[in-house]
C-alpha cells in the first residue's frame, strides 16, 4: 500500500476492513461499472441528474483511496456509445459534469502521481470536453503512479471493432503483423495494461453491458446492491476481500498466485 495510513480514520469501519486487505495481494487493475445515479436520484424525488452530481462525489473517493491503496490501473465506465439514447438534457449534464471535475481535480491528479487517460471513442464529445480531457491526459503523462482510464463514449464491440481496423491498417501500410491474442490485446484501447482482475458494479444489475468485453475473461467480478452515488471506499475493500477470497484458475485446476497477476496463455474456462 502506497500510503494506507491517510485511508481510514482508526476505529471506524473502513479502518477494520482495511486491516485486513492483504497488501500482498492487491488486485493489479480494478474496473467498475458505476450505475444506479437515476434511481439514487427518484429515491429521493430529485431529477436524474442529480444522481449523477452525487455520483461525481463517488467517484472522488474511490479515485483518491485506490491510488493512496496502491492499485496500480482503475477503469471506470462514465459513457458508453449506447447513452447517446437518453435525454439530451441528461447527456449535456453529463458532459458538463465530466468537464468540470477533469478540470477540477487536474492538481490533485498531478499531486497523487495518477496518469489520466480517457479510453474510447472519446474524441467524438463535445470539444470542450476533448480538450479539457486531452488537457489533463497530457499534464499527468509522465506521472508513474497509478493509472486511471476513464471509459467515455465507450463500448467494447467498437473497441474490438477499432482493434480489428488497427491491425488491417497495418497491413494495408505494409507491416504485417500476425493475428493472434497478443497482437488484438495490443490493438485495443487499454494496449499495454493488465486485463482487469476484480470487475465492481453497483445497483445490483448482473450485467457486464458492454464493458472491457475482451479484457474481463478472466476477472472475478464483485456486484453490490449499493447505489453509484452511495459507494465510498469501504465498499473497495469489501470487493478486494471477496477478491482476496477468491480462488482463480484461469480454466486450470489449480489456484494461481494471485500476485503478480497471471494471464493465460490458453484458453480455458
Ligand atoms: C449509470 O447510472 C451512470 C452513468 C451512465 C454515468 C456515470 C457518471 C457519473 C458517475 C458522474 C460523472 C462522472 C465523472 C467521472 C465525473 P444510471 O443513470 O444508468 O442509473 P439508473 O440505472 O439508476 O438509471
Amino acid at each position: 500500500m502506497s500510503d494506507p495510513g491517510s485511508l481510514a480514520e482508526p476505529g471506524t469501519p473502513e479502518a477494520e476492513l482495511l486491516a485486513r486487505i492483504d497488501p500482498g495481494r492487491l488486485p493489479v487493475h480494478v474496473a467498475v461499472i458505476m450505475d444506479g445515479n437515476g434511481r439514487w436520484a427518484q429515491q429521493r424525488k430529485l431529477p436524474r441528474v442529480e444522481g449523477h452530481r452525487a455520483g461525481v462525489d463517488a467517484v472522488r473517493d474511490l479515485v483518491e483511496a485506490a491510488a493512496r491503496l496502491g492499485l496500480r490501473h482503475l477503469t471506470l465506465y462514465a459513457f458508453s456509445v449506447e447513452n447517446w439514447k437518453r435525454p439530451r438534457a441528461e447527456v449535456w449534464t453529463l458532459m458538463n459534469l465530466l468537464r468540470e471535475y477533469v478540470r477540477r481535480e487536474l492538481d490533485t491528479l498531478v499531486r497523487n502521481d495518477i496518469r489520466f487517460e480517457p479510453i474510447g471513442r472519446w474524441r467524438e464529445l463535445d470539444p470542450s470536453v476533448v480538450a479539457a480531457l486531452e488537457r489533463a491526459a497530457t499534464a499527468t503523462a509522465g506521472c508513474g503512479g497509478m493509472r486511471f482510464n476513464i471509459a467515455l463514449n465507450y463500448s467494447g464491440r467498437c473497441e474490438i471493432v477499432d482493434a480489428c481496423r488497427r491491425i488491417v491498417a497495418d497491413w494495408a501500410a505494409g507491416r504485417p503483423v500476425d493475428i493472434d491474442e497478443a497482437t488484438l490485446s495490443a490493438s485495443l484501447y487499454t494496449s499495454g495494461q493488465p486485463d482487469p482482475d476484480l470487475l465492481i458494479r453497483t445497483s445490483g444489475e448482473m450485467r457486464v453491458s458492454n464493458f472491457l468485453l475482451w479484457q474481463i475473461a478472466y476477472a472475478e467480478i464483485w456486484v453490490t446492491p449499493v447505489l453509484w452515488p452511495d459507494f465510498r471506499r469501504r465498499h473497495l475493500f469489501e470487493a478486494i476481500l471477496e477478491f482476496q477470497s477468491r480462488e482463480r484458475r484461469f480454466g486450470g485446476v489449480e489456484a494461481v498466485d494471485l500476485s503478480p497477476p497471471a494471464r493465460p496463455d490458453a484458453a480455458g474456462a
